[in-house]
């Protein structure tokens, strides 16, 4: 017998995977650099499905049929390009060869050019969920050539995640390393998802008063409505959870200091590139950065702040319902970044990705998932060249309705001293987008003035350049 599919690197998501294919009836080879983790897996869950453990890389692709499709899980970087370099001398044209980690895209548009030259199909391939994800179902976000998608496609379909009307988490995404621009992507609107909801936690603590374990039941009343989502439903296990040995809330326990493993960094460093405002996003890794500093924040420690005054019992319940209004806008602006920025990448690259597409396969499986896609979706069914998601009049409505709440919970974040990046960034940026004139025509000036760079004028075509020197007359620039 041999194998449909092959699994190599059995670390926690590799091993999820591997299961996954089996107990969906597809034979799987699996390997590890460790032959013991090999081993283990098969004996654990040998009654799961087809495995075929190999010992030795030349095992693992004997093992596998024709044209062959090798899934490699181990950790982004070199790790990936030692495996890619130890597997690809055994294949043949027509093979393929799968990334599901956490690559960089660029990394993966050059693994695609270098490995097309053997003629094999490098398939980068961003994979959502978790560890419950990768053998449950996860949102699959595969890039590489279309053929592959041809023999690996229904695969992955079976295996992913489905969205509540049934259709599978997974599309081809795109060329080279559009899956992996998109996997990226949607990690920096995680990040962005994850710090508006840190922002929404502190301030019913440290503005409204409330205790952790009253938080998340306001957090599972949201979950019932628009905000409905793993994350607020996660939240709210995280909040009410109580440590054992010092009977304390969880949350208290914890060290304040965020980790990142770079996805969401990415994210930001590209809008850079593309020239895409993702403030949201951004202040979201920042957070996580500045969190971390804390040698700077212990010397910060005795800065003045403001005199808060804690909200009475009935302002705290109508500040809470505002603070929900606040994180819903503040989560549409995240979104309408994030999807800029693959439409960018689209553009720049030659993906062609289909938002509509992409906003579907996000339904389930992964950890942004949430009822809010489902209305992403209908946005980019009304419209598939949807300029920008505040451009979709649902939700340019539910932003209406909600801005009055929302800028009062920034003004009272801003009274009371408390750090609100988030919410303050998105606002900003709406904000700006809405603005009939921005201060961006003084920036120009102030460039010509000092350093002759023109600018254009509202009335006439063409660039120009004053003589700030000189009589301050105005030439062609
Ligand atoms: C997922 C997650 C997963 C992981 C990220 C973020 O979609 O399943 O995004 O890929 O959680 O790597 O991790 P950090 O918070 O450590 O950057």
């Amino acid at each position: 017998t041999s194998a449909q599919i092959g699994v190599t690197g059995l670390a926690v998501m590799g091993r999820n995977l591997a299961r996954n294919f089996a107990r969906n009836g597809y034979t799987v080879a699996v390997h590890n650099r460790t032959a013991s983790r090999t081993h283990a897996l098969v004996e654990e869950f040998g009654g799961e499905g087809d495995f075929i453990a190999a010992e030795t890389a030349k095992d693992f692709v004997t093992a596998l049929e024709r044209p062959r499709r090798l899934v490699i899980m181990v950790k982004a970087g070199e790790p990936t390009d030692a495996v890619i370099q130890e597997f690809a001398p055994l294949l043949e044209p027509g093979d393929m060869i799968i990334d599901g980690g956490n690559a960089h895209f660029a990394d993966t548009r050059r693994r695609e050019r270098d490995l097309r030259e053997q003629g094999i199909h490098f398939v980068g391939m961003g994979v959502s969920g978790g560890e419950e994800g990768a053998l449950h179902g996860p949102s699959i976000m595969p890039g590489g050539p279309k053929e592959s998608y041809d023999s690996l496609g229904p695969m992955l379909e079976k295996i992913s995640a489905k969205a509540k009307d049934g259709a599978p988490c997974v599309t081809h995404v795109g060329p080279d390393g559009a899956g992996h621009f998109v996997k990226m992507v949607h990690n920096g609107i995680e990040y962005a998802d994850m710090q508006l909801i840190g922002e929404a936690y502190q301030l019913l603590r440290d503005v409204a008063g409330y205790s952790p374990a009253r938080i998340a039941e306001i957090f599972r009343t949201w979950n019932t409505g628009r905000l409905d989502s793993y994350l607020i439903e996660i939240t709210a296990e995280v909040l009410s959870h109580v440590d054992a040995a010092t009977g304390k809330p969880f949350v208290d326990v914890v060290v304040d200091q965020a980790e990142q493993k770079g996805t969401g960094r990415w994210t930001v460093q590209i809008a850079l590139d593309l020239g895409v405002p993702v403030s949201g996003i951004a202040e979201a890794v920042f957070a996580r950065s500045l969190s971390g500093h804390a040698a700077l924040r212990e010397a910060s420690r005795g800065l003045a702040g403001p005199t808060a005054t804690p909200l009475g019992e009935a302002e705290a319940a109508a500040f809470a319902d505002r603070v929900e209004q606040a994180l819903y806008a503040s989560k549409i602006v995240s979104y309408t970044q994030g999807f800029h920025e693959i439409a960018a990448g689209s553009e720049e690259y030659d993906w062609n990705v289909d938002l509509g597409a992409v906003s579907s396969i996000w339904r389930g499986g992964c950890i942004i998932r949430a009822a809010f896609l489902d209305r992403i979706r209908a946005a980019y069914d009304a419209r598939a060249d949807l300029p920008s998601l505040l451009s979709d009049a649902t939700f340019a409505q539910e932003i209406a309705a909600a801005q009055d709440d929302w800028r009062e919970v920034v003004v009272a974040a801003t009274r009371q001293g408390v750090p609100t990046p988030g919410f303050s960034a998105a606002l900003a940026y709406y904000d700006a987008l809405r603005a009939e004139r921005l201060p961006a025509a003084l920036t120009q000036g102030q460039r010509d003035f000092f350093g002759a760079h023109t600018y254009r004028r509202v009335d006439q075509e063409g660039s120009f350049h004053t003589l700030w020197g000189g009589d301050r007359s105005e030439v062609s620039g």
